[in-house]
């Protein structure tokens, strides 16, 4: 229908603000694009400027999928397309429209998307996130674990999501293709350095 096509679009345009890019140039950090892991998002910021920019980069793109996603959710659209509005957003995200289609992983907007479906599944993902994280000190690894096991969490909580959050997850790990072989290859780099010192 006209309006869920019209929230897809309206979606995709807000995935489509880097704010990894536009957080560092506010903030006068080399370009998340050309530095570090070469990529726009929270992790890469926090390589090149530390905390606080990487924390606003964090909550920006989480809003990203949370806004589009809960609006449409109060329009009353049903799962399936709420679903399909919050793939829309990662893929504005991973493709930006005003930044040469060069975006991100959408790790931070695809958990955005989730988190209207429950405070209960909210807490879970960023528990074994955090989890994952703090035990391996990869984002990747973490991000791979999180959006993997989201499908299972929600069978449990919400089944009637569970279709639209399976599709998300795998937008999201096909994404960290490159994460994974330097995993597998032993070569990712970690967030914190060996001294335990953020990267
Ligand atoms: O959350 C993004 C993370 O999964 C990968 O980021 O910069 O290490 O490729 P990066």
């Amino acid at each position: 229908t006209p309006m869920i096509l019209t929230l897809m679009l309206l979606a995709y345009l807000l995935g489509s603000i880097s704010s990894a890019v536009l957080i560092s140039k506010l903030f006068r950090l080399p370009d998340p694009r050309t530095t570090g892991s070469n990529n726009p998002g929270a992790t890469n910021v926090l390589r090149s400027g530390g905390k606080l920019p990487a924390a606003l980069v964090l909550l920006f793109d989480i809003l990203k999928g949370t806004i589009p996603v809960w609006g449409s959710y109060f329009l009353g659209i049903e799962p399936i397309y709420l679903g399909l509005i919050g793939i829309c957003a990662c893929l504005g995200h991973i493709y930006p429209l005003f930044f040469g289609f060069k975006g991100g992983k959408a790790v931070a907007t695809a958990l955005g998307t989730m988190m209207p479906i429950g405070l209960d599944l909210t807490g879970l993902l960023l528990a074994t996130w955090v989890l994952v994280l703090a035990i391996s000190g990869y984002s990747s690894l973490a991000a791979i674990i999180t959006v993997g096991l989201a499908p299972v969490f929600t069978w449990f909580i919400k089944p009637m999501y569970t279709l639209p959050v399976l599709m998300l997850s795998v937008l999201i790990i096909a994404r960290h293709h490159q994460n994974i072989t330097r995993l597998l290859r032993g070569n990712e780099s970690r967030v914190w350095d060996k001294d335990n010192n953020l990267k």
